[in-house]
């Protein structure tokens, strides 16, 4: 299909005369980011404070700032023409940005605006039938919690939730996996967990669980079969693994927490051989997906970027500006990323431990735990501790959750002096 056909049947193309705005952006990667110091100076957060909430909602360095300020003065100046010139490669380019992050296929990659839209896609869009069940955990988000109960009253299926550990610190992977698996039935389509739990900083052996459920799947027809599906949210963007060494099905996470990327940006992965099982919610504006509707491009099957990236204008200047924030996690090296988080919040753990005051909920091993610290501090809840570590510039956040812990979550723009900081600073939280 030519391009102008298209638009003019969408009603947009342009007058003869038209000059188009200047091409997409490509961000200047001059900038070295081989130490932290240089990574640190690319964000404009306010350094008389110490910024450990950053995986609640994160500040953008200077390559995504710019970005999206480009695409801003570009949309201002002249919005249906940048639009036209751009929608057709943008979108594809972040997906592909992010499969690269990911190793996966840009195909398998849907565009969200948040892990919330994309674990509602997800589990609304899942084709199950009356009597299946779904197994989830009792330690899993709000957003996933309402987006499988919305799941169930649609199908008529049953959620049963299991605890895999009553006290996160002294959890085991092997007691964990145990629990998961011995509460799979014979009806259970959908295992819903998430990679790292929000209200404890617990990371879940994602790999062995995968394997333990294709295991049971070996046993299974097609038609029986589990699929395995993840909240990945808070090990994305700090944890350096693909998609096949996590091994499930579907994975939704936000990139506006670890990945630094833009507010209202996200993404959702599909295993090629599980797309069957989501039926799309909201019409894709894909190039393909609209193509075929207006009847110019021959029917066909439409692979998961172009099937299920939600349409719908969005708030462009954000979308389009994704790639640069995988780019920098790239340029910084995933393992490098993976190693300081872990750093900083090993060193937090231990301080933390030696406080008399301090529960530590968090495991301190790193098999288990990834870059969020839970604790209580003895007397006070934990919107009390975050409040009080407030007033001495420490930014952390209440998890949003019944019960709920206190946290700090050091990350790549943190550094050993401010994690020293935060520990002296819980020392004396009770004077
Ligand atoms: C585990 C978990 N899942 C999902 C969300 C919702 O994230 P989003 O803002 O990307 O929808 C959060 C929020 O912090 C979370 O902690």
């Amino acid at each position: 299909m030519q391009r102008r056909s298209f638009l003019r049947r969408t009603g947009l193309a342009l007058g003869a005369g038209a000059v188009l705005p200047s091409l997409s952006f490509t961000s200047p990667s001059n900038v070295s980011l081989d130490s932290w110091a240089n990574v640190r100076s690319q964000f404009l957060l306010d350094p008389k404070r110490i910024h450990m909430a950053q995986m609640f909602l994160a500040s953008h360095p200077k390559p995504v700032r710019d970005a999206i300020d480009h695409h801003r003065k570009m949309f201002d100046e002249s919005p249906v023409e940048y639009w036209e010139h751009n929608w057709k490669t943008m979108e594809p380019e972040m997906c592909k940005a992010a499969a690269n992050y990911i190793q996966a296929d840009p195909t398998e990659v849907a565009l969200t605006d948040s892990t919330t839209m994309g674990l509602g896609l997800l589990y609304t869009g899942f084709q199950l039938k009356e009597g299946d069940d779904i197994l989830s955990t009792t330690h899993d988000h709000y957003a996933t919690d309402k987006s499988l109960e919305y799941a169930a009253a649609k199908n008529k299926a049953t959620i049963r939730r299991v605890t895999l550990y009553k006290e996160a610190s002294n959890a085991t992977a092997d007691e964990m996996v145990g629990t998961l698996t011995k509460a799979i039935q014979p009806n259970t389509k959908l295992v819903a967990v998430t990679w790292v739990h929000s209200v404890s900083g617990m990371k879940l052996p994602i790999r062995t669980i995968a394997d333990a459920i294709k295991s049971i799947n070996s046993n299974r027809s097609d038609q029986d079969r589990i699929y395995f599906c993840v909240d990945g949210v808070h090990g994305f963007g700090v944890e350096d693994v693909t998609m096949a060494d996590l091994g499930c099905d579907f994975f939704a996470a936000s990139t506006h927490k670890w990945i630094f990327g833009p507010r209202g940006t996200g993404i959702l992965w599909g295993r090629k051989d599980a797309w069957n099982k989501v039926v799309p919610t909201i019409p894709a504006f894909s190039y393909p997906a609209y193509g075929m509707w207006l009847g110019m491009i021959p029917q066909g099957k439409l692979n998961f970027c172009d099937l299920h990236s939600p349409g719908g204008f969005h708030s462009f200047e954000n979308r389009w500006a994704l790639k640069e924030a995988f780019d920098f996690h790239m340029q910084i090296g995933k393992k490098k990323v993976a190693d300081r988080t872990h750093q900083l919040g090993s060193m937090l753990k231990e301080g933390l431990r030696g406080v008399n005051h301090i529960k530590l909920h968090t495991p301190v091993s790193t098999e288990l735990s990834s870059g969020i610290n839970c604790f209580e501090v003895e007397g006070m809840t934990s919107e009390e501790a975050i409040k009080k570590l407030s007033t001495k510039k420490i930014i952390g956040s209440a998890a949003p959750y019944p019960i709920s812990y206190a946290r700090l979550t050091p990350s790549i723009i943190n550094n050993e002096e401010e994690v020293k900081m935060c520990i002296a600073a819980l020392e004396k939280i009770k004077e």
